[in-house]
């Protein structure tokens, strides 16, 4: 009872913390420092001290980005480099690289808390999930500490200099110019948070859950726990998915600070992508019999295994990754973590038939795992983009030799009980490569992986694929990982001793949403007047490839373990083949777009990924004014094998997929189709020539309304939630239409509020934050956040010579 009393007390103090501590009897408190934050762009030093006077810094909440609100400019961070891993040997200007907003500079960071319980006996822990980059921390005017790379995670025991009220935490963060190779997004743009706990306490991370042994009748799960204090005993509660209690167990066994034990679980359901099963266990540590410190950690019971003779096998079954390459920026809403804003990235994966992510090319955010354990997701969690070599100035190489052991060790120390976590990855195309000391390297960082975690392999994402079958590097690595080079599979396999490789990294198709260029041909790095990429799925990189060709590799070589595209989506920098040329700032690389809109694609994927549901999609648009009579190429990515395509009724033959071709194995295509305006249908046949199923794209009208479409009618009313409006335009008759580009306004009422707007044009200068933008290929996205009000949100979308829109979303506790 005390203690509720207490929490309370907390609570209501506390007006800058959310108290996140759903356990009231819990002797351990968290608190996720969310709201109360003052930020200002600049050098501070003086902001140190307590009684700086902040009145006049912006107030803000965290997780925040300060650099996606923009403008957008193409003098931040110009790079003028020659990318070598590119293959180019000149210097030229790149814009855009890293995003082209102001993301370089110092940012300071102030927030006041209280902690009204705070004796002696208490330990206090401040944890960053990542903060951009080099923080340094300051508590009551005294440095706390420092860490350098922006996606580690790191904490420091505050114990000694917090007090019970009126703490002033600081922290100060500063991005180098050339410090990266994409947009990294800037800021404390993961939750901070405060842990409060008792002197007798369980370790930061210091729970490490394994499961082994497992048959339809029985797995182990070995639980260990460190734990300091006096004569310690330690209890488990195991609870199934329905908060049901499996079974508990108690100890007293202590050996230097860790509890070790193995606990039996009768008819375990297991963990895997298509039934994400967890459980969890409840950690309480008593000393002399009082209840000091109680953690809890959902875990999966899964085995791995990786093998000369089978390849990869989750519980025992062979299967290949059908995965994805994600950077962590959200797109508009920046690097700034948001759950809500993941899972609705995770749906649409999920939709696709991926099983896999790959958190290229960092540490990936807490969010992102919760979700992948619990939507049912296998994840390749990255460390490193460089190591002692860099690939831009600024880089990880320049705190390699002080950090990369830190790094590593938090890394796996705060995400190992995550089931969704089958493989590390201590780098990506790392320069290392090259080297005799390269390889070195990466036996070193691979065996700091093995010490922290024995139970899961570690790859690096190799482009140098000669050298590293002639140097050794491959040869190390517990998985070989290859990034593209297709043509070098074969050789590799035979060169390397461990019997299989993984597409670490795959495709690097580049696409523009809705955009198709003619004549339809094949071709590496190929640019347009408009800086856009053709859908027609044909282009890609000097250094890369075509999906078609990776299929070949994973359908035909039982040894290949499958396959991590580049990307699942969009990201903000790195505007390949456009880096060059102003005002591209965003990749062309996604399966989908920036704003999450699939481009096409995204069902070629799904017609081999998604083996539940039926895929059956035509492209191009069919609205081709001034292509009359003009050869407009039409092709199908479907599950199915053999379709017929008719324009206006006239029948343009059945293709049947085959295996000429690589594309002809998994497109149909037509490529002699004459453009009429008017109808154009595809019709599934089944092997005996009988129609199973059809879809058919229509020329449009002129723009006359617009459509909403949410994916969410509910949202939680906890001032996070969102949800995302895809906003489009049809004409009278109600046809979509493709090349609208009408400028929209945009206005939010009642219980939510306008977060961002988004249209997929990697050459679109409007910032995301304004509530006005064009359609880019007929669509672009709307995000609402919630409030903290119950009710109702009304979104209103409008523009010049069209009907306007009206949609309601209901808030909720
Ligand atoms: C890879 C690299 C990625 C990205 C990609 C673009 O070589 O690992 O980070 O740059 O190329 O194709």
């Amino acid at each position: 009872m005390k203690l509720n009393y207490l929490a309370l007390i907390f609570y209501l103090t506390l007006t800058s913390c959310t108290y996140t501590n759903q356990d009231g009897n819990s002797p351990r408190q968290t608190m996720i420092l969310k709201e109360g934050w003052k930020f200002k762009k600049g050098n501070f030093i003086q902001a140190i001290q307590p009684d700086f006077n902040d009145s006049d810094w912006q107030s803000v909440s965290v997780p925040h980005d300060w650099a996606i609100y923009g403008p957008f400019d193409k003098e931040i961070d110009k790079q003028v480099v020659a990318i070598t891993q590119n293959n180019e040997t000149n210097a030229s200007e790149k814009t855009g690289r890293t995003g082209a907003l102001p993301y370089t500079g110092q940012g300071w960071y102030r927030n006041t808390f209280s902690i009204p319980d705070l004796d002696n006996n208490k330990k206090v822990i401040l944890q960053f999930e990542g903060a951009m980059s080099e923080p340094e921390v300051f508590l009551n005017g005294e440095k706390v500490g420092e860490w350098k790379y922006g996606y580690a995670y790191f904490y420091f025991d505050i114990s000694h200099l917090a007090k019970p009220s009126n703490n002033t935490l600081v922290v100060k963060l500063n991005n180098r110019e050339k410090s990266s190779r994409w947009y990294p997004g800037a800021g404390l743009f993961r939750k901070v948070s405060l842990i409060v706990k008792n002197k007798q306490h369980i370790k930061q991370w210091g729970n490490f859950i394994t499961t082994s042994n497992i048959s339809p009748e029985i797995a182990n799960i070995n639980i260990k726990t460190q734990a300091v204090g006096k004569n310690l005993d330690l209890k488990i509660q195991i609870y199934n998915k329905d908060g049901e209690l499996v079974t508990r167990h108690s100890t007293k066994e202590i050996s230097n600070e860790l509890f070790n034990q193995n606990i039996k679980i009768k008819n375990p359901v297991l963990w895997s992508p298509e039934s994400p099963y967890l459980y969890s266990a409840v950690i309480s540590l008593y000393s002399n019999g009082q209840h000091v410190d109680q953690t809890e950690e959902k875990f999966g019971i899964r085995s791995i295994d990786y093998s000369k003779e089978k390849g990869f096998s989750l519980n025992g079954r062979v299967r290949k990754f059908k995965g994805v390459c994600l950077h962590h920026d959200l797109g508009p809403l920046g690097a700034a973590v948001n759950k809500s804003a993941i899972k609705r990235r995770l749906k649409i994966l999920k939709d696709m038939g991926a099983d896999a992510i790959r958190s290229a090319h960092n540490m990936p955010s807490f969010e992102i795992l919760e979700l992948a354990d619990e939507m049912g997701f296998m994840f390749l969690a990255e460390s490193f983009d460089e190591w002692k070599k860099p690939k831009v100035k600024n880089g990880y190489n320049l705190y390699f030799d002080e950090y990369a052991e830190k790094d590593i060790v938090n890394l796996v120390r705060a995400t190992r009980n995550h089931p969704s976590i089958v493989m590390w990855s201590s780098g990506n195309e790392v320069p290392d490569q090259w080297s005799k000391d390269g390889v070195e390297r990466a036996k070193w960082l691979q065996d700091l992986f093995h010490r922290e975690d024995p139970t899961r392999p570690v790859t690096v994402g190799m482009d140098q694929v000669e050298a590293v079958m002639e140097n050794g590097f491959g040869a190390v690595m517990d998985v070989p990982g290859l990034n593209y080079r297709v043509n070098l599979y074969e050789k590799a396999y035979n060169t390397f001793p461990q019997g299989f490789l993984l597409g670490s990294e795959t495709a690097s198709t580049v696409s523009s949403r809705g955009i198709y260029k003619f004549p339809v041909k094949e071709g590496s790095m190929v640019k347009y007047e408009d800086y856009q990429s053709s859908s027609y799925d044909l282009e890609y990189c000097s250094w890369s490839n075509l999906p078609d060709e990776d299929f070949v590799l994973q359908d035909d070589k039982p040894w290949v373990i499958g396959e991590f595209v580049w990307t699942g989506f969009d990201y903000l920098g790195e505007p390949t083949p456009y880096d060059e040329v102003w005002p591209s700032r965003s990749s062309y690389f996604g399966i989908s777009d920036l704003a999450g809109l699939p481009k096409d694609r995204y069902y070629l994927y799904r017609s081999r990924w998604n083996t539940q549901d039926e895929t059956l999609h035509i492209l191009p648009h069919w609205n081709w004014e001034g292509r009359e009579g003009k050869i407009t190429p039409v092709f199908v990515y479907t599950s199915y094998s053999k379709a017929e395509l008719f324009v206006n009724g006239i029948s343009q033959g059945i293709r049947v997929k085959n295996d000429s071709t690589p594309q002809h194995r998994y497109r149909l295509m037509w490529l002699d189709v004459k453009y009429q305006p008017g109808e154009l249908k595809v019709v599934a046949l089944n092997d005996d020539g009988k129609a199973i199923t059809e879809k058919t794209v229509v020329t449009a009208g002129k723009p006359y309304k617009i459509v909403l479409e949410s994916d969410r009618r509910l949202l939680k009313a906890d001032g996070k939630d969102l949800a995302y409006i895809t906003v489009s335009v049809v004409d009278k008759a109600g046809n979509p239409c493709p090349k609208a580009d009408n400028q929209l306004n945009f206005s939010v009422e009642r219980n939510a509020t306008f977060k961002a707007a988004c249209n997929g044009d990697p050459t679109s200068l409007e910032m995301f934050h304004i509530p006005t933008m064009k359609l880019f290929s007929g669509k672009l996205v709307v995000t609402l956040q919630s409030s903290n009000e119950v009710g109702e949100a009304v979104l209103k979308v409008d523009g010049d010579d069209l009907e306007g829109a009206t949609l309601k979303i209901e808030t909720k506790n």
